[in-house]
């Protein structure tokens, strides 16, 4: 049994510790914030044996196997090279770092130690979506040709809010983006081009996004996000002879419509069990315990590839976060 502790407890540990009950293999011990109150807090309401402010003690504690990093992205790779640096795995939440650069450097410290370092992309270990990008890809609808993907909420308006703010690079892009975006990456690859509007708000942050990628084999993704409205939340896969509709909120599907040929629409239910975060908690646990540096399912190399391209519509579109 893989022993874990939390860092950075804050909206997303919250509900990966408690998801992470319904996954096999592991379980929380301990929990870090920098405040003892809401370390104590947190490690009482989810049932932890420890609960730290001194992130030092939490690393030099032989019974933690393993780390999962839910801070501001711009905290995840020091307190992930930290965490490897002192012997533990790491599991740390999307986007693994700020810029492929970022997370580049934090493999090649797993590798040097030999420690598994994974991104906590919960889509990829979803077994509904999984289940139907290969249905997708079977040849059920055809040549596929097109995607539609979005993803938006609306975050709070809170300039000190970390998605509003650039020096923690906030912005729609990392939280959201990379959601709408991985489809059309796990589709079609890399595209030839990227066309569109990304808006830049008064903080510096971007705001919203509709994008279009054009592929070499002719291939099109259109791609929104925002953290300024909200968005049905709903992707389409379409192909020559049909095409999927996968329900809200699709990254995380438990039902979707298809039309295949001239056939009725038709509705299909998935199960899926508690909130879906589990599943690669599981991965992650059987991972480790084989010696594995990464679990297959997104690989290191699946995540600096999808890093790249947010490096590369940043690049093309802005913004450029202060401190790169
Ligand atoms: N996979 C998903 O579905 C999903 C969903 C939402 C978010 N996320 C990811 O999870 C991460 C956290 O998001 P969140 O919404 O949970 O954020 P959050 O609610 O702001 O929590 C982050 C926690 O990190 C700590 N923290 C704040 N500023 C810090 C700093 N400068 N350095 C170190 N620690 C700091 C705080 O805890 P203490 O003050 O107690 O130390 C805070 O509660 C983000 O990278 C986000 O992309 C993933």
């Amino acid at each position: 049994m893989i022993q874990w502790a939390a860092v950075g407890i804050g909206h997303m540990a919250d509900l990966f510790v408690a998801d992470a009950q319904h996954g096999q293999g592991g379980r929380f011990i301990a929990a870090y914030s920098r405040n003892k109150e809401r370390a104590d807090a947190f490690a009482q309401k989810h049932k932890l044996e420890h609960s730290h402010d001194d992130f030092d003690a939490l690393l030099a504690d032989d019974s933690i196997d393993a780390v999962y990093i839910a801070s501001p992205h711009t905290a995840h790779v020091g307190q992930a090279i930290a965490a490897l640096e002192a012997g533990k795995a790491v599991l740390v939440e999307k986007p693994v770092a700020v810029n492929a650069m970022e997370a580049e450097r934090l493999y090649q410290t797993a590798e040097r130690c030999g420690l598994f370092c994974q991104e906590a992309l919960w889509t990829r270990f979803n077994p509904v979506y999984r289940t139907i990008l290969e249905q997708a890809r079977s040849g059920l609808l055809g040549r596929l040709c097109h995607s539609h993907s979005n993803f938006g909420f609306v975050a709070p308006a809170d300039p000190a809010h970390r998605l509003n703010n650039p020096e923690l690079a906030g912005g729609a892009l990392l939280d959201m983006g990379l959601y709408p975006l991985l489809l059309p990456l796990d589709l079609f690859g890399e595209p030839d081009s990227i066309d569109g509007r990304v808006s830049i708000g008064s903080s510096g942050v971007d705001e919203s996004a509709d994008l279009v990628l054009s592929y070499p084999g002719g291939q099109r993704a259109v791609v929104s996000y925002s953290l300024r409205n909200v968005m049905p939340n709903q992707a389409t896969i379409s192909g020559m002879d049909g095409w999927v509709e996968m329900q809200s909120p699709w990254f995380a599907p438990n039902a979707a419509r298809w039309q295949v040929g001239q056939g009725a629409v038709r509705w299909e239910q998935y199960e899926l069990i508690g909130r879906g975060w589990h599943y690669e908690f599981t991965a992650a646990n059987q991972a480790i315990a084989r010696g594995d540096l990464f679990c297959k399912e997104h690989s290191q190399a699946d995540s600096l590839r999808l890093m790249r391209l947010l490096d590369r519509i940043r690049t093309e579109f802005g913004p450029r976060y202060p401190f790169e």
